[in-house]
């Protein structure tokens, strides 16, 4: 048996990276070109396309495909594609690009240079449609609705020469892989079925176990991490990182997992933003993907499983990768034991829930977290970090106020 094939009618990836000795060169020519100031939203997905991640995509939508992916949930020529992928720019940096000139593309934050591209279409968006067929809702409060509305007014489209991978292959040394490369892995390990556990969060007991029972079907599971942008109060990469290693290490049979991190940022897109999942867990060479409760989503934007009834509504062929999914997963006292709303006969008081909220209070206060609910490993790492913070906030406040030093308070707070 093999791995599952990449997505599009192709079959094989399509990474849109310049080979190492050809990019010096590119480079300075790309210096010379007009150059559009890309979003941190948009550089990532350049990095995607770049990697070979969003095959079969050559570049940024045009509006054919912009229009039909928002819409119908597929590209132009109806290959199957659940969400927009594209680059904006204001009027005034378009008006004198003449149609088949390239640009650079770089990243807003850094200036780096990441990438030429040819402009083939430039067209107006229409941010209202595109969120409400993507997100559900224009609620400005939303943030990846916010990043939607805070795009420049028109889309460039075109293909793509991707120039750099940005900060993640120095910073995530061995974790960024590329598709080519967890397909590699699988390979070298014998596998032909793996599951995606995709996180933007540390793993507590009740991941574990979703990891565990797709070990149970798959021959192995990857642990995909989220290594893009995040909204504020989730816990960046760096702090999630070393909480997996300290569970992977200690509680997971060597062989059975690997763990690796993508750039993407995240949109908290729900649904939507679960199939995008599963479209680039395909080209990781993941057969399966586990789809639990609120799976990509924020506040309550989207029902708790709006995420598995969507894979129910896109076409039976649309995907080689199936979904796997998961009713809500915590340790019961009465089960003694982790388990689900489908395996737990009992009443929900015995279940140990504990919202993220709560969860960052007690960490940051120093208070301990209820047994089972997560390795004390994991927990370890997460405290440090919160109690970080807090000293953090502590200094600004005291550098602000002059008031109490920073010290006393710490000591009081753990
Ligand atoms: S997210 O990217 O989907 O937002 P998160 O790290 O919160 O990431 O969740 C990872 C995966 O675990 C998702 O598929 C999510 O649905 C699932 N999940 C998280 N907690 C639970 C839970 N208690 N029960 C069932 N599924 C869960």
């Amino acid at each position: 048996m093999s791995l599952v094939q990449p997505h599009g009618v192709r079959r094989t990836l399509q990474p849109l990276l310049v080979p190492e000795p050809e990019r010096a060169e590119r480079l300075a020519r790309a210096g010379t070109l007009p150059r559009i100031e890309m979003t941190s939203r948009e550089t990532s997905d350049l990095i995607m396309l770049g990697i070979g991640a969003f095959t079969p995509l050559s570049g940024f939508m045009g509006e054919a495909d912009w229009r039909a992916s928002c819409g119908q949930m597929q590209l132009a020529d109806g290959t199957f594609w659940p969400l927009p992928i594209t680059v904006s720019a204001m009027a005034e940096q378009t008006d004198g690009l003449a149609q088949g000139s390239e640009v650079a593309l770089a990243d807003g934050e850094t200036g780096e240079i990441m990438a030429t591209m040819r402009v083939e279409e430039r067209y107006r968006i229409d941010r209202q449609y595109e969120c409400l067929e993507v997100y559900r809702t224009a609620d400005p409060a939303h943030p990846g609705v916010a990043k939607v509305m805070e795009q420049g007014e028109f889309n460039l489209a075109g293909p793509v020469e991707v120039l750099s991978e940005g900060r993640f292959p120095q910073q995530y040394a061995g974790l960024y892989l590329s598709p080519t490369e967890t397909r590699e892995l699988f390979q070298g390990l014998g596998w032909s079925t793996v599951a995606a556990f995709q996180t933007r969060n540390p793993m507590h007991r009740a991941h574990e176990y979703l990891a565990k029972v797709a070990v149970e079907i798959c021959d192995g599971v990857l642990i995909h991490q989220l290594l893009g942008r995040l909204k504020a109060g989730d816990i960046p990469a760096e702090v999630r990182v070393r909480a997996i290693d300290a569970l992977v290490s200690r509680y997971f049979v060597p062989g059975t997992c690997v763990q690796a991190g993508y750039p993407m940022e995240m949109r908290y897109a729900g649904p939507r933003e679960a199939l995008l999942h599963a479209v680039f867990r395909q080209n990781y060479g993941c057969s399966h993907l586990i789809v639990g409760r609120d799976h990509a989503g924020v506040g309550s934007y989207y029902g708790p499983f709006d995420a598995q009834a969507i894979f129910k509504e896109i076409p039976e062929h649309a995907l080689q990768l199936r979904p796997m999914f998961f009713d809500l997963t915590f340790y019961c006292r009465g089960c003694d034991g982790m388990a689900s709303s489908r395996t737990c006969p009992h009443d929900p008081d015995q279940r140990l829930l504990i919202s993220g909220t709560d969860l960052r209070q007690m960490l940051s206060r120093g208070d301990e977290v209820p047994e089972h609910f997560s390795r004390p490993e994991v927990l370890e790492i997460l405290k440090e970090h919160y109690l970080d913070l807090a000293r953090q906030s502590d200094s600004a406040g005291s550098d602000r106020s002059g008031a109490q030093p920073a010290h006393t308070r710490d000591q009081r707070r753990t």
